[in-house]
């Protein structure tokens, strides 16, 4: 068995108190069971008030050389990589360990040759494509910092995204296969470029023959690798050295530049992917009264995209830390038919399954069960990520997916928190449905109350926290460490505070209520009612908006949106879709509102502030109780918007 994998409940009680009690000698053990050039001489070093944390000082390393060379010894010819693309009649595409090795090298041999160096920021905007995997682990080899945005976002987006964080480089391709779409990612990008003096060199990669015009400082791909061999002896960093950036949505202002660090996110990322999932390196078959292994590796499959946290920590550095074989899908899980994910799973025998549960929901309301048709005998176990999964959703997923066999893990965590906080470990620890469970080792999640104390015993509910450090925790907001302690830290003080709600039942397991600030989670994808109202209001006919979630079957939630246009403007289905494209132009697709509802005013208090309170009730068609509304400036305001909602 791995080292650290954990494979009883009492073994996940002692690995819990430990990390408790002794939470250096705890992760010490842990952390020592991977490559490091020079030890570390400080476990940890922390205080949330300032907020500095600091795990494996004076430790050096690099996470690629645990992502790929160590595994050469015994893993050389085993599959890292399964690319499956967006077409079901093109091959799949399989890495080796061996050949994924030298993908990376060759690759960070070619952003060696265009002058990226050690610290540099190179900003990714790509497809779901083997070649993204390459660059993301070739950025990582020489020490520059990747900074990979999702291939859905706007220009506007891709551009704000490159100029926080100064970006030197641009990775791109031509285009992107999504179903029977492509989108133009070289011109989206070339647009971009326009407001981006950072950028030096873009390096565009061939894969829908789209027509391009390469502009000056822009190469090819495949030109840049013919230059090159695949000899790339790796960057030594420090632990606390800057691994990568990733932007996520806050519920105000510009995009938060998410900053993770090599040591102790390599450390947390790998641990929990072979703990949560219970990823096996040898398939144990029981033949007799003997165990042998047999069967190879496990194969696991997460569908996120690599430009989310979900794809970092766990398709690429997770998995490969482990040396496991994880596969990547270029596609969309309803083409060319609503199967798709299944055919997936029977294709590459798949062992653990990794999803969202916007993702289940779209496949269970999909008029013909189509899981029924595949062989899904391989799947172990099934995953949960990016927010609250409904009780409807969780026993389809466990019905007919996992056929009451597979353990759930619903994994709560965050794009700050790098890796999995709160989830059962598959079939070690109980799973139940809407509940993420119990934490992590190393994790002490508290319960607040609205004064910010600590809420004891069980049952309770209240604002979830955390009270001690782990070593993927992000370590600032790139270039604005203030706004990273406002946002997480002064809420509560000495407390890091996601944003979401929590209850603990009887037995102390937790359930994610959902989001407590102004971010509202679509499909999966966190978005700040802040930024999406000023998207709107840059509309030339818009005074002013505001935009609330509302329950939606498949996505969640859906947004919307509380219009007032300008004397002279009068409503139609034009003006809505043109709004509805100045949000797409300005963020991406995924921020588009569902409902636009023009109306004459939105209600404020007296210090001229919207009460989404009431905008909310209203979305969710629940006016019966909307509280006291004498008190606003406008209180005549609020019964013209319930007579006109949509
Ligand atoms: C939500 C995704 C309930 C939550 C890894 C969190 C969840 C936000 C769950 C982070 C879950 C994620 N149950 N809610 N299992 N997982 N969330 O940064 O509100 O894209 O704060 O990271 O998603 O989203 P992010």
């Amino acid at each position: 068995m791995h080292r650290f994998q954990i494979n009883s409940y009492p073994a996940y009680q002692k690995a819990y108190k430990r990390s408790i009690e002794e939470p250096e000698a705890f992760w010490d053990e842990i952390a020592s069971s991977f490559v490091w050039r020079k030890k570390w001489t400080k476990t940890l070093e922390w205080d949330f008030t300032k907020p500095e944390v600091k795990w494996f000082q004076g430790g050096q390393l690099n996470i690629t050389e645990n992502c790929l060379d160590r595994h050469l010894e015994k893993r050389a010819n085993q599959t890292a990589l399964i690319f499956e693309p967006n077409n079901p009649n093109d091959a799949a595409q399989y890495f080796t360990y061996k050949a994924l090795h030298s993908k990376v090298c060759q690759f960070a041999n070619v952003l060696k040759a265009n002058n990226v160096k050690k610290g540099d920021r190179v900003c990714i905007y790509m497809p779901m494509v083997p070649e993204l995997t390459f660059a993301v682990l070739a950025c990582a080899r020489i020490g520059a910092v990747h900074s990979v945005v999702f291939a859905g976002f706007s220009a506007a987006a891709l551009s704000a995204r490159i100029n926080d964080a100064a970006c030197k480089v641009l990775l791109t391709a031509d285009g992107g296969f999504r179903g029977d779409k492509i989108t133009p990612l070289k011109s989206i990008a070339d647009d971009a470029l326009k407001t981006c003096p950072s950028i030096e060199k873009t390096i565009v990669l061939n894969r829908t023959n789209s027509e391009v015009i390469m502009q000056a400082n822009q190469v090819w791909w495949h030109e840049e690798l013919s230059k090159v061999d695949d000899n790339c002896p790796v960057e030594i960093m420090d632990a606390e050295d800057m691994l990568f950036i990733l932007y996520t949505s806050g519920s105000t202002g510009k995009p938060k530049g998410m900053v993770h660090t090599c040591g102790g996110y390599m450390v947390y990322t790998a641990y929990t992917f072979r703990n949560v999932f219970q990823y096996r390196s040898s398939r144990a078959v029981t033949l007799g009264r003997e165990a042998t292994r047999a069967g190879g590796p496990d194969v696991y499959w997460c569908t996120a995209d690599i430009g989310w946290i979900t794809g970092h920590s766990y398709i690429v550095y997770g998995p490969l830390a482990n040396g496991a074989t994880t596969v990547m899908f270029e596609g969309v899980p309803s083409y060319p038919d609503y199967g798709r994910f299944w055919e997936i799973c029977e294709k590459h025998k798949v062992n653990q399954f990794y999803t969202a549960p916007t993702a289940i929901r779209a496949l269970a309301k999909h008029p013909i069960n189509l899981a029924e048709n595949y062989n899904l005998k391989h799947l172990k176990t099934l995953g949960t990520v990016g927010e609250p999964i409904n009780d409807e959703a969780w026993n389809w997923y466990n019905d007919y997916v996992g056929k009451g066999k597979c353990p759930i893990v619903d994994t709560w965590w965050q794009t700050e928190t790098g890796g999995i906080m709160i989830s059962s470990l598959a079939g070690v620890t109980r799973s139940k449905a809407t509940y993420a469970t119990l934490p992590l080792p190393g994790i002490q999640p508290v319960l607040l109350d609205e004064n910010g104390e600590e809420i004891v015993g069980n049952p309770a509910q209240g604002i979830l926290a955390i009270k001690f450090p782990w070593p993927s925790i992000a370590r600032t907001i790139y270039g604005n460490h203030e706004r990273y302690k406002n946002v997480y830290f002064s809420a509560y003080k000495g407390k890091y505070f996601p944003g979401d709600g929590a209850l603990r039942d009887e037995v102390g397991d937790y359930r994610i209520t959902g989001r407590v600030d102004d971010v509202i989670i679509v499909s999966g994808h966190n978005l700040g009612t802040a930024p999406i109202e000023n998207a709107i209001n840059e509309h030339e006919a818009v005074v002013e908006s505001a935009v609330v979630g509302f329950p939606h079957d498949i996505k969640g939630n859906a947004l919307y949106a509380y219009v007032i246009l300008y004397d002279g403007y009068t409503a139609s289905d034009e003006l809505l879709q043109s709004i509805r494209q100045k949000v797409a132009d300005t963020i991406g697709p995924i921020a588009k509102p569902d409902k636009i509802q023009f109306t004459q005013g939105l209600p404020k208090t007296r210090s001229g502030k919207i009460m989404r309170r009431i905008l909310r009730k209203i979305a969710h068609n629940d006016t019966t109780n909307l509280g006291d509304t004498s008190t606003l400036l406008n209180p005549e305001v609020v019964q013209s918007i319930i007579d006109d909602a949509i």
